[in-house]
C-alpha cells in the first residue's frame, strides 16, 4: 500500500528520504520516488523496486533539506514512471505525494482543464498540486491553497506537499489514511508509519481526519482542516526500539515474527486485563455480536467464536469484512467487534462504517495505536504484538487469539457458567502458554524444516481440522499460498466426503491438525480416510500420540495443552512450513507478489 515520507531540517533530505521509503517498502507497492527543493524542485521517480529505482536514478545527487518520498501502489493508473508519485504541478513548483484515493478527480480534472491545466498521469493524485497552483494564483499563500483543495476533496486521502514558494514548510493533511509526524531535534518527518521515522526520532504525533500540519524544522503546528483551529497534541512516545522494527539477525522478518511470538503473547494478556471489563460489558449487553475481520484476523476471529461458545456460552457471527453489507443485519442491539492488525484495511473499515450507521457500537481489537479503526470505535482494544513487518500475519495472530482468549475466560467470570476453579485453571494455563509457545517453537522447527524440503515441489495441498482444529488449518493454508505460491484448500475434515477427497491420490500431501478433546477420535478416522486413498499425511499432534503416529506419513509432535489453547501451539509448525517452503523454492516470504501488509482500498 501506498507509503509517504517527508523531511524538514538541516541534512540532505534525499538522503532520509530514501532511507524512509526502504523502511516502508514492507506496506508492498510497484513505483516510488522523491521530489526535493533546492534553488529548483528536484524529482526523481520510476516503477520498480527501490534498489534498481536508486541505480538508475541515483536519489543521492537530489540537493536540498526539505522533500517528500512515496511508495505507490496501484489504484488509478497502471504502474509507470508517469503514474509513480510525486506528481507536480504545471509550473513545476508544487510537488504531492498522496496516499488514498480522491474520488471526485474527474469532475476536478475538468475544472482544471477549463482554466488551461494540462494532466500527464492517469492518477486522481495529480488534481492536488494543480487545484493548490489554482488557488496560490488566485492570492492564497501556500497554507491558504491547500486548505482551499482539501476542502474541495472527495474520498480518502494522507498528502506530503512542498512549495517552491515557501520552502521552509512541509504541508501534511490527513483524512481516513495514516499518518504521523516524527519530531526530532531541527529537525521534523512525516510518513505514514512509524518504523519509517524510527532511526531519527521516537516522538510521535498522530495525526487525526480533518486535520493538516504545517511543519517547519523546528515545529509543527496541528490545524482542524475546516476551521483552521489550532490542535494541541502530546506527542506519543514510541517505546518500539530500532531493533524492533529489524530483522535482529534473521534471515527474513516473517521468522523474526514468528520467534517473537512469545512476547507478544505476553505481553498482550498482560495488557488485555485491563481493558477486558469494558468490553465485557458491551458485549454482555448485546442482542447480536458480530466479529468482523479479513486474512489472517478473521481466522482469529473463527477461534473467538469456538472459545466465546465453549467457555462462555456466547453466540457470535463471524463476518469477512468485505461480505459484512451485503449480508448483515445491525441495529442499536448490536455488537460489532472488529478485528484488525493494522486498523487500516478498508473492508474492514467500511463494515465497521455500515454497521455504526445502522446504530450498532463498535470494539476494535488493533496492533496499531492510533490506527484509523480506533477513531471510528466506541471502544479500543489493544493487541501488544510489536510492529509486524512481514506481509504474512504471524505474531499479530496470535496476539489476536490470546486476547480472545482472555476475553472468554473472563466473560465465562462473569456469566458464571462455569466452576470458578476450573476458569482460574485455565486463566493459569493461559498465562503459561509463551514458555509452551517456546518450547515448541524449539521441538518443531528443525523437523518442520526437513518436511518442508521434502515437500517443496507440491503443486497443491490440503490442510485439514475440525472444531478449533479446522480455522488453524485455514491459517496454515493462507500462509502456504500467501508467500510459497502454492495451492492450498483448507477444510473441515468432515467435509472431505461431499467433494474433496476426490482431489486425494498418491502423493498429495494433506496436512491434518489433530487436536485433543471431543473431535479428536473423528479426525481420527479422517486421517486413516485420507491415508488409505495414498495421500501423504504430515499430522499436528499432541506429543505421545501413539494412535495418529500409525497412519501419517510424517508426524509432527506439540506439547500438551488445552484444547482451547492449541491454535497457539499448533498454527507454529504450519507458519515455520509455510516459510521454509518459500525459502526453499527461492522466494521471499516477506514480499509476497501482488498482496501488501496493509489494504487500505476495498
Ligand atoms: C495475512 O498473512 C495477510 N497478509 C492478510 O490476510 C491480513 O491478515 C489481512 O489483510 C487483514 O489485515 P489486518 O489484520 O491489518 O486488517
Amino acid at each position: 500500500m501506498c507509503g509517504i515520507i517527508g523531511y524538514i531540517g538541516k541534512r540532505q533530505a534525499a538522503a532520509i528520504l530514501l532511507d524512509g521509503l526502504k523502511r516502508l517498502e514492507y506496506r508492498g507497492y510497484d513505483s516510488a520516488g522523491i521530489a526535493t527543493i533546492s534553488d529548483k524542485l528536484h524529482m526523481k521517480k520510476d516503477k520498480g523496486k527501490i534498489e534498481e529505482i536508486d541505480r538508475r536514478l541515483n536519489f543521492a545527487d537530489m540537493p536540498g533539506t526539505i522533500g517528500i518520498g512515496h511508495t505507490r501502489w496501484a489504484t488509478h493508473g497502471e504502474p509507470s514512471q508517469k503514474n509513480a508519485h510525486p506528481h507536480i504541478d504545471n509550473a513545476g513548483k508544487i510537488a504531492v505525494v498522496h496516499n488514498g484515493i480522491i474520488e471526485n478527480y474527474e469532475h476536478l480534472r475538468h475544472f482544471l482543464r477549463s482554466n488551461g491545466y494540462s494532466f500527464y498521469s492517469d492518477t486522481d493524485t495529480e488534481v492536488v498540486p494543480n487545484l493548490i497552483n489554482y488557488f496560490m494564483r488566485q492570492g492564497h499563500d501556500f497554507e491558504e491553497a491547500v486548505r482551499s483543495t482539501v476542502s474541495r476533496l472527495k474520498g480518502s486521502y494522507a498528502l506530503g506537499i512542498v512549495s517552491l514558494d515557501e520552502p521552509d514548510k512541509l504541508i501534511a493533511v490527513r483524512k481516513e489514511s495514516p499518518l504521523i509526524i516524527g519530531l526530532g531535534v531541527d529537525e521534523m518527518f512525516i510518513a505514514s508509519d512509524v518504523p519509517a521515522v524510527l532511526p531519527y526520532t521516537k516522538r510521535v504525533i498522530v495525526m487525526e481526519d480533518g486535520e493538516m500540519a504545517i511543519v517547519t524544522s523546528v515545529k509543527a503546528i496541528i490545524k482542524r482542516v475546516d476551521s483552521g483551529e489550532i490542535v494541541e497534541r502530546k506527542p506519543l512516545e514510541i517505546t518500539w526500539t530500532i531493533e524492533m522494527a529489524e530483522k535482529r539477525g534473521y534471515p527474513h522478518f516473517m521468522l523474526k515474527e514468528i520467534h517473537e511470538q512469545p512476547d507478544a503473547v505476553r505481553e498482550t494478556l498482560r495488557a488485555a486485563q485491563k481493558e477486558l471489563d469494558g468490553l465485557c460489558d458491551m458485549l454482555l449487553n448485546a442482542k447480536r455480536i458480530y466479529l468482523v475481520a479479513c486474512g489472517t484476523a478473521y481466522h482469529a476471529a473463527l477461534i473467538g467464536k469456538y472459545a466465546l461458545a465453549q467457555l462462555a456460552g456466547m453466540s457470535t457471527e463471524v463476518v469477512i469484512s468485505s461480505e459484512f453489507q451485503e449480508s448483515c443485519m445491525a441495529d442499536e442491539g448490536t455488537v460489532l467487534l472488529a478485528i484488525s492488525q493494522s486498523g487500516e484495511t478498508a473492508d474492514t473499515l467500511k463494515a465497521v462504517r455500515v454497521a455504526k450507521a445502522n446504530g450498532a457500537k463498535i470494539a476494535c481489537l488493533t496492533n496499531v495505536v492510533g490506527s484509523s479503526i480506533t477513531r471510528e470505535s466506541d471502544l479500543v482494544c489493544h493487541t501488544y504484538a510489536g510492529p509486524e513487518i512481514g506481509v504474512a500475519a504471524t505474531k499479530t495472530f496470535s496476539a489476536q487469539v490470546a486476547y480472545l482468549l482472555s476475553l472468554a475466560i473472563r466473560l465465562a467470570e462473569k456469566r458464571s457458567l462455569k466452576s470458578k476453579k476450573e476458569l482460574n485453571e485455565l486463566a493459569i494455563q493461559l498465562h503459561k502458554i509463551p514458555e509452551t509457545i517456546l518450547d515448541t517453537l524449539q521441538i518443531v522447527e528443525p523437523k518442520v524444516k526437513d518436511i518442508a524440503r521434502r515437500h517443496k515441489d507440491a503443486t497443491n495441498f490440503f490442510f485439514i481440522g475440525r472444531g478449533i482444529g479446522y480455522p488453524i488449518a485455514m491459517e496454515g493454508a493462507l500462509k502456504l499460498k500467501e508467500i510459497a505460491y502454492i495451492h492450498s484448500e483448507a477444510t473441515p475434515a468432515g467435509e472431505l466426503k461431499h467433494g474433496p477427497l476426490a482431489l486425494i491420490q498418491r502423493g498429495v500431501p494433506v496436512v491434518a491438525v489433530v487436536v485433543p478433546g471431543a473431535s479428536y477420535s473423528r479426525m481420527l478416522s479422517n486421517v486413516e480416510e485420507v491415508g488409505a486413498r495414498g495421500g501423504e499425511v504430515i499430522a499436528l499432534a499432541v506429543e505421545g500420540d501413539v494412535e495418529v503416529g500409525k497412519h501419517v506419513t510424517e508426524l509432527i509432535q506439540i506439547p500438551k495443552t488445552h484444547e482451547l489453547f492449541t491454535p497457539l501451539t499448533y498454527i507454529l509448525p504450519l507458519q515455520l512450513l509455510a516459510y521454509f517452503i518459500s525459502v526453499e523454492r527461492g522466494l521471499d516470504p516477506d514480499r509476497p507478489r501482488h498482496l501488501a501488509k496493509s489494504v487500505t482500498v476495498e
